[in-house]
């Protein structure tokens, strides 16, 4: 069976993201959406920032949008409480977290188990947490990336879905290497969200099985080149 005829078969996902800040995950998923890359129905944005411009990327393109605010909320459990009163509401199976800066609570990793993704700067489980780009220079690695895992409580552990490498250059700062492995972040994040969406994925203890894994020993490289 070819992958066109197992997403034909397939109905579109429903999608809830959750976003912080700029949303140029959200828009890569979008985009992938429009251009038929993507069999996804994306039911709602959530925002704990109500100037977050995501959420004008989610308006433009006539997605409902809600805004969250974390700090009206007593505990993190009510705060996440509200995120799934909010994501039920849209219906929504698979949620998508795109540079949401918030810890999850049991309260939302109990109501979508193996349903809520993240995207982390790094290749777990190196370099968790934050500012893993300023870290990866730091340590002098070769080779740097990003993760699509599932959220599991902890930070940035949980069974990894999709990851990309990029090479670190000599003469890289922080920014420069954030924006390289940022243009990979919008490759794997909705490929991630297909392979779910095809039924493609499936979590035993803390790795993901993927039906129809597609690597091949040529995909190995060498930071520098050897001559
Ligand atoms: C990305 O680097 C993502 O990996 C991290 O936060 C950033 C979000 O960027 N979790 P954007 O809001 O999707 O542009």
């Amino acid at each position: 069976m070819t992958m066109e005829n197992q997403t034909a078969r397939r109905p579109p996902v429903k999608l809830g993201v959750l976003i912080s800040g700029t949303g140029t995950n959200l828009q890569s998923i979008i985009d992938a959406v429009e251009r038929g890359e993507l069999s996804a129905d994306i039911r709602v944005v959530i925002s704990n920032r109500r100037a977050a411009p995501g959420l004008e990327r989610a308006r433009r393109h006539a997605i409902p949008t809600r805004f969250i605010d974390h700090r009206a909320a007593a505990t993190r459990e009510e705060f996440d409480g509200e995120l799934v009163a909010t994501l039920r509401e849209r219906e929504v199976e698979l949620v998508a977290c795109a540079g949401f800066m918030r810890l999850l609570t049991p309260v939302m990793l109990d109501a979508f188990p193996d349903r809520v993704m993240n995207i982390h700067p790094g290749l777990l489980p190196a370099f968790p947490g934050l500012n893993a780009q300023r870290a990866a220079i730091e340590h002098g690695v070769r080779f740097a990336g990003c993760t699509v895992f599932f959220v599991r409580p902890g930070v940035d552990d949980g069974p990894i879905i999709v990851q990309a490498v990029v090479p670190v250059m000599p003469d890289d700062d922080e920014e420069r290497l954030s924006a390289r492995i940022l243009a990979q972040e919008h490759r794997i994040y909705p490929h991630a969200i297909s392979l779910f969406q095809q039924g493609r994925l499936e979590i035993e203890g803390r790795r993901v099985r993927i039906c129809e894994f597609g690597a091949a020993d040529e995909d190995a490289m060498i930071n520098p080149r050897p001559r």
